[in-house]
């Protein structure tokens, strides 16, 4: 299917690309993913902990327990990142860290921990973004019904008060939730992510109590912080593509679109679900968890919009014949899908190169989605958080690791950045996923998307070629031709 020829489209462009002299660059972490210290401090399991012990759910039954060993190597990872010339650095406060029951007062040691990473970032000039949420919710919570539960999201709002009171004097950029639609779809729905639950019902059900939790989180931080506080949401919405331009598959485009990106910017940016969603969906949930009044609490202003990307969603509409070639060949009998109500949309691999991952590059795909935000959400800053890509890369005799396709994937898409920028959108900011190699959640640490390679039987660290393209980028503002 995939024939890298057929993209003629694919090089970088020679055009040269300056960025605005206060755009800020950075990297991108989470807290379960790089710090490890898994049982230190107080720090009790989250659902990923859980999870990853779950025989066959995680790459060759990998974990967080020690991953890059963040929690004690963070000044050498600031240290990193300053010499990297980053301006900015995105991680996650992992919740069962700070409030391990997910009730309650909050634990010091915790606490303290964020604390010292911030005053490092602080004093080295590297400003901190903090995102409350990055998929460790813990699992006391999920034992009392997790995301599908409405509790979980009054729980998450409580949270956010206590780091915003920690935390609020000195970090003022905020993200409530990263890409709520894996903790819903993946989590509650396919059951690859934690707590690897497949009930679709529930995955709708955890959407909005997502939704909700983040509205409430952000009505609580409003309160509690200082006015110039900046709140966002990180969303990783979906560029969809139509395989071609029929009914049945403009119809499948329509459909995903609805699940992957509208479930959750309906309801943050425009205070409702679409219609087309609900009666999507009708004969999987009523919708009666939606209470009056949830779609305003959900409908807060933001001052960000951040925007997670790295592939594009190739579908279509699968046709009576299809659905018997599956059901002969007994494709897909087992497997959970994480789209309710979409059963009849197919997806397919894009023509042209792919990453590691499997995923298929197409840097259009962030052009217009920044696009798209812009124009629905006028006068909001728009930030990447998210994109980057992993490759198999390998470092030669002396520990160096040459990884000229990251630096090539990174380039396209700050070429696309650029492109949304010279078209009107107000984009303020690209924080590069992954500062380190790490857990890469179900691959565990098959996958590679540093920028630094970790080595992990030592803990080594050692930046990549394109860490130092990208230093030299957030150095210039310009993109070398
Ligand atoms: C999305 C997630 O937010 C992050 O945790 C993950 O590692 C990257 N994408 C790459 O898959």
């Amino acid at each position: 299917m995939t024939d890298p020829a057929a993209d003629g489209s694919s090089g970088p462009s020679t055009a040269p690309v300056s960025f605005p002299a206060d755009f800020l660059w950075g990297t991108s972490t989470a807290a379960y993913q790089i710090e490890g210290a898994a049982q230190e401090d107080g720090r009790t399991p989250s659902i990923w902990d859980t999870f990853a012990r779950q025989p066959g759910a995680v790459f060759e039954g990998h974990n967080g327990d020690t991953a890059c060993d963040h929690y004690h190597r963070y000044p050498q990872d600031v240290d990193l990142m300053a010499g990297l010339g980053m301006g900015g650095y995105r991680f996650s406060v992992s919740w069962p860290r700070v409030q391990p029951t997910g009730r309650g007062p909050a634990v010091q040691k915790g606490l303290d921990f964020y604390r010292s990473l911030v005053d490092e970032l602080l004093e080295k000039n590297v400003t901190p973004l903090l995102t409350l949420y990055h998929w460790d919710l813990p699992q006391e919570l999920e034992d009392a019904g997790g995301w599908p539960e409405r509790d979980t999201a009054y729980r998450f709002a409580e949270y956010a008060q206590l780091v915003a009171d920690a935390l609020g004097d000195r970090v003022s950029m905020w993200t409530t939730l990263n890409e709520p639609w894996c903790s819903a779809f993946l989590g509650y729905g396919s059951g690859v992510h934690a707590p690897g639950r497949t009930d679709p019902a529930a995955a709708l059900r955890a959407a909005h109590h997502l939704n909700l939790g983040h509205g409430l989180a952000t009505q609580r931080l409003r309160a509690a912080l200082p006015e110039d506080a900046r709140l966002s949401v990180s969303l990783n919405p979906a560029y969809v593509l139509a395989r071609t331009d029929s009914e049945a598959d403009r119809d499948a485009a329509r459909r995903i679109d609805a699940l992957a990106t509208r479930v959750f910017s309906g309801p943050m940016l425009h205070g409702r679900y679409d219609d087309d969603l609900i009666a999507d969906t009708r004969r999987i949930t009523d919708w009666s968890h939606v209470r009056d009044g949830d779609l305003a609490d959900i409908h807060q202003p933001l001052d960000g919009l951040c925007v997670n990307y790295y592939t594009p969603s190739l579908v279509s509409g699968v046709t009576a014949e299809d659905a018997e070639v599956e059901r002969r060949d007994g494709h897909g009998a087992s497997a959970h899908s994480p789209w309710p109500g979409a059963d009849r949309v197919a997806f397919h691999q894009s023509p042209g190169e792919q990453t590691a991952m499997g995923w298929s590059i197409d840097p259009t795909g962030l052009t217009e989605l920044l696009l798209r935000f812009s124009r629905e959400a006028p006068g909001v800053a728009l930030y990447v958080t998210e994109n980057g890509a992993a490759y198999d890369d390998k470092p030669d005799a002396d520990g160096r690791v040459d990884d000229p396709e990251r630096t090539r994937y990174l380039h396209q898409h700050l070429t696309a950045v650029h492109e949304a920028m010279a078209a009107g959108a107000d984009v303020r900011g690209y924080f590069l996923w992954s500062l380190l190699d790490n857990f890469e959640w179900a691959y565990g640490y098959s996958k590679r998307f540093g920028i630094v390679r970790v080595d992990y039987e030592t803990q080594a660290r050692v930046p990549k070629a394109s860490a130092e393209w990208y230093a030299e980028l957030a150095r210039t503002g310009r993109l070398p031709e």
